[in-house]
């Protein structure tokens, strides 16, 4: 698909979602409301001709990193984590496919009877081809966040930016619902991420975009829409090699 207007100012974008962002309200699991929004909003900027790739965490399934303090061994619990990336990407996948977006779910584990396995040639031609491709299993290896996933994706497939869809609007001083006195930054550098330990992404996943100059926009799911960060317009936080 070729892009529409010149009003857009990234064209090729990865989209990382939280597990915990497909939850919604509840305690786990899936708000069906919720995916078919974000879905929907995925779909305005597939219309744009912006090519678009997911990565998707797994924590409204099952948390490695806590099941892992609760005394279940790292590696393992991560690889469970993993397994949970691929439930919610092929539910990501049905709600794109009921939005009339065309997608593939590639992972980094390979699983060939329910999807492609991650060949980044491949995920990069899925792009060309126009379809919204959801990269699943974060990078195959215990340790790595599904943060670091992103931004090796990202990298990898020379994305323009990664959109970093939270809960609040942007990056702050502190965190904005315990603090009053927080204040949100318009733009940041990597270092500064790095070096206030901002609890925005994990270290690796900063370094990554860091060494490869990757900006990473920092926005509120509820609150803001991609469709308006592709075109350089909305609240968020960005980071960048900004000094
Ligand atoms: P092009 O070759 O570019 O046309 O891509 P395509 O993905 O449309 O063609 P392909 O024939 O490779 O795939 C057709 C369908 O099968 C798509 O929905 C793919 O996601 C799916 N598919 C391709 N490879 C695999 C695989 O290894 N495992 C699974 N489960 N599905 C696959």
């Amino acid at each position: 698909m070729t892009p529409s207007t010149g009003e857009i100012k990234y064209y090729r974008v990865l989209f990382k979602i939280s597990g915990e962002a497909l939850m919604g309200s509840r305690p786990y699991g899936h708000d069906m409301g919720i995916i078919d929004q974000l879905c929907k909003d995925v779909a305005d900027v597939y219309k744009l001709g912006v090519q678009v790739c997911i990565v998707v965490g797994g924590g409204n399934i099952f948390r490695g990193a806590s099941a892992s303090l609760s005394g279940c061994e790292r590696a393992s619990s991560d690889y469970i984590g993993m397994l949970a990336t691929i439930i919610n990407a092929l539910i990501l996948q049905k709600f794109l496919e009921k939005n009339l977006v065309d997608s593939r779910v590639l992972s980094a584990i390979p699983m060939a009877t329910i999807c492609e396995p991650y060949i980044r040639r491949k995920a990069i031609r899925h792009l060309e081809k126009g379809r919204v491709v959801i990269f699943a299993a974060g990078t195959g290896n215990p340790f790595f966040t599904t943060d670091t996933a992103a931004a090796l994706r990202a990298v990898e497939t020379n994305c323009d930016v990664i959109l970093k869809g939270t809960q609040v609007s942007g990056v702050y001083s502190a965190d904005p619902k315990k603090n009053e006195d927080a204040v949100m930054y318009d733009k940041l550098s990597y270092m500064d991420l790095l070096i206030r330990d901002l609890n925005v992404m994990d270290a690796s996943a900063i370094s990554l975009a860091r060494e490869n100059s990757v900006p990473i926009i920092v926005f509120s799911l509820k609150e803001e829409k991609i469709v308006n960060i592709v075109k350089g317009r909305g609240t968020y936080t960005i980071v960048s090699d900004y000094k």
